[in-house]
Formats: structure tokens, C-alpha cells, sequence
């Protein structure tokens, strides 16, 4: 019997290589992409907000730099994601304008607040270090741009990660209250963290299709005992305490338990109730409509370039 198209997608699938752009596949594997890229690329947009805050008031000259560098990585890992879901026939301005309408979503741990400099290092190790463990898998993703534009994001977030580690040390080198600015730090955003790799598996409806389709590698909870385990012995380093009292060594797996994260606290975040999220979706449209103009100038711009190489 001859190929269909769906035979050679799914020959594709198994045979570990990529799906591009114009090759054909399933509307539902398509729509499942643009939802998950979309929703990463404005997370990473949303998620300049947080560090933003302190831009302004960053204790040294180095640690504005360090800062400013890192926002704007954020932005363009937002565009690359921007980019590859264009290439599966979505248009930047419609997903824009679905954030900020709030019908599509972006990472839950981008509505909590930052309170003190210390959170930034702790965003830069637990936030971005949970963003890596997810992340790395994504570069082995079944759809060709989506897993490239994870290749140069992942190296950049693993920056991120270490200068987030070196600003806590140097804060657990300082004074006690220094010291005690990083514990708080860690107890607020220890939970959110590991809710960023979603619901429980018996609680994630899209995972297994999406794993069938090998756009997702490995399932939340598998994503979530690999941050555990690669987080626990870098809090001991750091001489910070996890605030899980059912943290324990488990020989016989050889990993971690852990206990479990509140997930009604994730549901409410998701759904538009967590403490900052009609803080960061008011300032997303706001930052759209300032930049019409400029978005405007760029079109007339293009229009009277094409205008004269036509003359
Ligand atoms: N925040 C917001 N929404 C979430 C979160 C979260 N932490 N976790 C799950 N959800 C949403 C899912 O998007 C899905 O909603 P939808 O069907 O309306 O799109 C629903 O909850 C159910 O979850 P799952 O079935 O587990 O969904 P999925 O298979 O898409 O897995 C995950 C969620 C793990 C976040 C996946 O989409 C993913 O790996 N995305 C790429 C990484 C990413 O977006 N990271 C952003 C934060 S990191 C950073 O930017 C620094």
C-alpha cells in the first residue's frame, strides 16, 4: 500500500529525527505545539517583570549589569520562541494580543512578587535552574524549530543559574540579616518552583499524548525528582534549609522524597489568581500599547523601502 503522509510523519516520530516546517503533520500535534511555544514564549517575556523590579535599585554597578544582561537574554529567548511558533502558521501579533486578552497562559511562577535583592539570586537558581531541567530535554523535542531555538536557550539559562548560585554565596559570605534574606528568599519560591513542571502526572492531561509525539521527553514528576535531587545537596552547599520537613534520602530509589507541592495554590495561579498576575498581564499591555508607534514606524518604514526598490 502506498506512504500516506501520516505513515511518513509517524515514521519520522519513531525514527528520532525531526518534523519541519513544511512537512506535513496531524492538526492536533500542531495545535499542541503553538499552544506549548506560544506559552513559553510569554513566559519568558512575563518573566522579565519580576527582575525588573530591581534593576533600578541593584545594590553595585556589577550586579545592574549582570541584571540588565540577563532581561535582556529573556527577551530574546521570547523571540526566538516567538519565531519558531511562526513557522507553524501563527502570526507574533495574534499570540500578543491572546496574552494580553488572557486566553493564552504563561508560566505560574512568574506571578509571585520580589521582595528583596535576594530574590533575584534565588530566581536565578531555583527558577532557572527548574527552567534548565526542563528545558535540556526540549532540545531533543520532535519539532525541528522549536528544538533548535532550545539549544541557545538552555546555554544562556545555565548562565543565568550560576550567577544566580554566586549572588546568594556572596549573600551567605555577608551579614546574618543577609543571611537571613536568602532563607526567605528560599522559602517563598522553594514550592512555586517545583509547580512550574505542572500537575501531578495523574493530573496533566496533555503529557502522554505529548510524549507519544516525543515534543515532551519526560513526564512533570520525572522533570520535578531530577530538580529535587540536583537542588537538595546545592541548598547544603549553600547552608540553606529547604522548607519540606519530608525531605529525606531515599536509599532504595536513590533519590529524594519529597512532600507534596499545594496544588489548589497552582490551580488558583494558573487561573489568573495568583498574587501578581493581573499585575503582569496590566503591564504587558501597557508595554504593547506604548510600542505601537514603534511598530508603526517599522511598517511605513518597510512600506517606503519596498516602495523605492520597486521605482
Ligand atoms: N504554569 C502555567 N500553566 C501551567 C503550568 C505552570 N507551571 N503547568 C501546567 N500548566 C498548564 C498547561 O499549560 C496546561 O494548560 P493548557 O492545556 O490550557 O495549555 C495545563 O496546565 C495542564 O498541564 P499539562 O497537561 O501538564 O500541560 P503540558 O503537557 O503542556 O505541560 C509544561 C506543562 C511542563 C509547562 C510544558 O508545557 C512545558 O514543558 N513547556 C515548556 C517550558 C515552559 O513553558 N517554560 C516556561 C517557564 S520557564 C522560563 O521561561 C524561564
Amino acid at each position: 500500500p502506498a506512504q500516506t503522509p501520516e505513515d511518513r510523519f509517524d515514521a519520522v516520530i519513531a525514527a528520532e529525527q525531526r518534523i519541519e516546517p513544511r512537512d506535513w503533520m496531524p492538526d492536533a500535534y500542531r495545535a499542541t505545539l503553538i499552544r506549548q511555544i506560544a506559552q513559553h514564549a510569554h513566559s519568558e517575556i512575563i518573566g522579565m517583570q519580576p527582575e525588573g523590579n530591581w534593576l533600578t535599585r541593584a545594590p553595585s554597578l556589577r550586579r545592574k549589569a549582570i541584571l540588565l544582561a540577563k532581561a535582556q537574554d529573556e527577551a530574546g529567548h521570547g523571540l526566538y520562541l516567538y519565531a519558531a511558533a511562526e513557522t507553524l502558521g501563527v502570526d507574533r501579533a495574534e499570540l500578543t494580543e491572546k496574552l494580553i486578552s488572557g486566553r493564552q497562559k504563561y508560566s505560574s511562577i512568574f506571578n509571585y512578587p520580589t521582595l528583596t535583592f535576594a530574590d533575584v539570586g534565588v530566581i536565578g537558581w531555583l527558577v532557572d535552574g527548574a527552567a534548565i531541567c526542563n528545558q535540556v530535554p526540549l532540545c531533543r523535542c520532535s519539532y525541528g524549530p522549536y528544538a533548535r531555538a532550545m539549544v541557545r536557550i538552555c546555554k544562556e539559562e545555565s548562565f543565568h543559574q550560576r550567577q544566580g548560585y554566586e549572588l546568594l554565596m556572596t549573600l551567605m559570605r555577608g551579614t546574618d540579616a543577609q543571611r537571613r534574606m536568602v532563607q526567605d528568599a528560599v522559602d517563598r519560591w522553594w514550592w512555586p518552583s517545583l509547580m512550574m513542571f505542572g500537575p501531578s502526572d495523574a493530573e496533566s492531561p496533555n503529557t502522554a499524548r505529548s510524549m507519544a509525539w516525543r515534543i515532551k521527553r519526560h513526564t512533570n514528576d520525572e522533570l520535578r525528582q531530577r530538580f529535587v535531587d540536583m537542588t537538595v545537596p546545592q541548598a547544603e552547599h549553600l547552608g540553606v534549609t529547604l522548607p519540606d520537613p519530608e525531605l529525606s534520602w531515599n536509599e532504595e530509589r536513590g533519590g529524594w522524597d519529597f512532600g507534596e507541592p499545594d496544588w489548589s495554590e497552582l490551580t488558583r495561579v494558573i487561573h489568573g489568581q495568583g498574587p501578581c498576575n493581573a499585575q503582569r498581564v496590566d503591564r504587558r499591555r501597557a508595554a504593547h500599547e506604548d510600542g505601537a508607534w514603534v511598530r508603526e514606524a517599522a511598517v511605513a518604514y518597510a512600506a517606503k523601502r519596498a516602495a523605492e526598490q520597486a521605482a
